[in-house]
């Protein structure tokens, strides 16, 4: 465990106490109490591996995706039936893995959920390169899907040879793109990968709106200790670099900073399952978010379907907040989307937010981390820069430790981290 996550989490909770997971869940979970939910549908298969990739996946087969599918359906009515009524949904994300290889059976997943919540603000598929044809898309769009994620990482193919993966054809996307259009396309970008330069990642973002993006996410590379791959992470001054100057770039070509880690061409072009308030996770690895607690399903295909089969959910780790512990996780989330407004904390918490992190916040914006207007606090350049830099540590200390776990024991008694 980080020594620098551990300081910060004893600090910020106010406690030794860690968080503290525990093989034990709710049989009815509390989603119809949470305002702002968002849902979350988790699709785990791929046509190949990537060694570098820390999400729960496995190789896809149409008879293993088939009976998956069919155990997600399942969930949706065990934990969907226990409400009366339908629950408003702010959106649907499906992640991945890769759900586009289920696309003809993304639109009974829908329907599935409409019989239980009412989805207000569209609906997000993550795709990778191969996937972007015009039939592919025009299934996903006929089902409802109105946002879609095209994991590029790179168009340059020296740094899809460092990923271990093929070039990626940008004319045939943009043309698949332009025959079948999305309000929100959005493309994945991995940064800080060796010798990697300014002039690579400017001309990766400049392809991708050429290409039929109205929203990039550059994701900083993590070397996770599970994953095998070779690539080695670049050192700090040379990463701030970049990310500094490629942020600069964005900004004087008016595309607005959406988040930490995205930018967007169009004022209503969106694509973040994170920032929400609360969330309902379906599927292998999904996890949930509630007012009191989280919980993570397990991350083996086979257990979930069993567990599911047998009328039960598929719950492997549950963790019940303390105040201070769900305060730290609104903020850190919050804070992702580069804003975070004292108001909210307050409807959230009830308790403004000066008096539970007033000196804080003091500090974080004489560090010049934020800026701060009539209980507005903006991230700067420099507070983005050691968000992404403490990420990175929470990413080594917390997912990188669960998940490593979670991928070799479908139930674990308890984690504590
Ligand atoms: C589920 S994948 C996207 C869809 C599809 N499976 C694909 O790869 O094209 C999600 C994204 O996570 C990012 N990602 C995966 N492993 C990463 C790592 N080690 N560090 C940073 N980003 C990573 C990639 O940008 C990838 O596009
Ligand atoms: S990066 Fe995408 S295609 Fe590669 S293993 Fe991860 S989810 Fe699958």
């Amino acid at each position: 465990m980080s020594i620098i996550t551990t300081l910060t989490r004893t600090w910020l909770t106010r406690t030794l106490r860690p968080f503290t997971f525990k093989n034990e869940y709710d049989q009815v979970l509390p989603f119809a109490e949470c305002e702002n939910l968002g849902l979350y549908v988790h699709i785990p298969f791929c046509k190949s591996v990537c060694n570098f990739c820390p999400y729960c996946k496995t190789l896809y087969s149409k008879e293993l995706c088939d009976k998956y599918i069919d155990a997600l359906i399942r969930e949706i009515r065990l934990v969907g039936s226990r409400q009366s009524g339908k629950k408003e949904a702010t959106s649907l994300y499906f992640g991945g893995g890769t759900p586009a290889l289920a696309a003809d059976r993304i639109g009974e997943i829908i329907d599935a959920l409409s019989e239980h919540f009412v989805i207000t603000e569209g609906v997000g598929l993550e795709l990778h390169p191969d996937n972007v044809t015009p039939d592919v898309l025009q299934t996903l769009k006929d089902a409802g899907v109105t946002k879609i994620s095209v994991g590029v990482q790179s168009f340059r193919s020296k740094f899809q040879e460092i990923l271990g993966r093929k070039k990626v054809d940008a004319s045939a996307m943009a043309s698949a793109l332009a025959a079948v259009p999305f309000e929100t396309v959005s493309m994945d970008f991995i940064f800080a990968l060796p010798g990697q330069t300014y002039d690579d990642l400017k001309s990766d973002i400049d392809a991708a709106f050429s290409a039929g993006a109205n929203h990039v996410a550059i994701y900083p590379f993590i070397e996770f200790t599970f994953t095998d791959s070779p690539v080695p992470t670049m050192p700090k001054k040379e990463k701030r670099a970049l990310l500094d100057a490629i942020t600069k770039y964005c900004a004087s070509k008016g595309y607005a900073r959406a988040s930490i880690w995205t930018f967007t061409s169009a004022p209503d072009a969106n694509y973040s399952s994170m920032t929400r308030d609360n969330f309902l996770g379906f599927g292998c690895s999904a996890t949930s978010l509630f007012k009191k607690q989280f919980k993570i399903n397990t991350f083996d295909v086979g257990s979930y379907c069993e567990r599911i089969d047998s009328g039960q959910l598929a719950t492997s780790l549950t963790i019940r907040f303390t105040k201070r512990q769900r305060m730290i996780y609104w903020l850190f989330w919050t804070a992702y989307s580069t804003k975070v407004k004292a108001s909210d904390f307050e409807r959230f918490f009830g308790v403004p937010l000066k008096k539970a992190y007033g000196f804080e916040f003091w500090l974080a914006k004489r560090l010049g981390f934020f800026t701060e207007e009539d209980g507005v606090y903006q991230m700067t350049l420099k507070g983005a820069f050691y968000y992404h830099y403490y990420e990175n540590f929470y990413t080594l200390a917390y997912i990188d430790k669960m998940w490593g776990i979670m991928r070799n024991e479908a139930f674990p008694k308890r984690i504590e981290l």
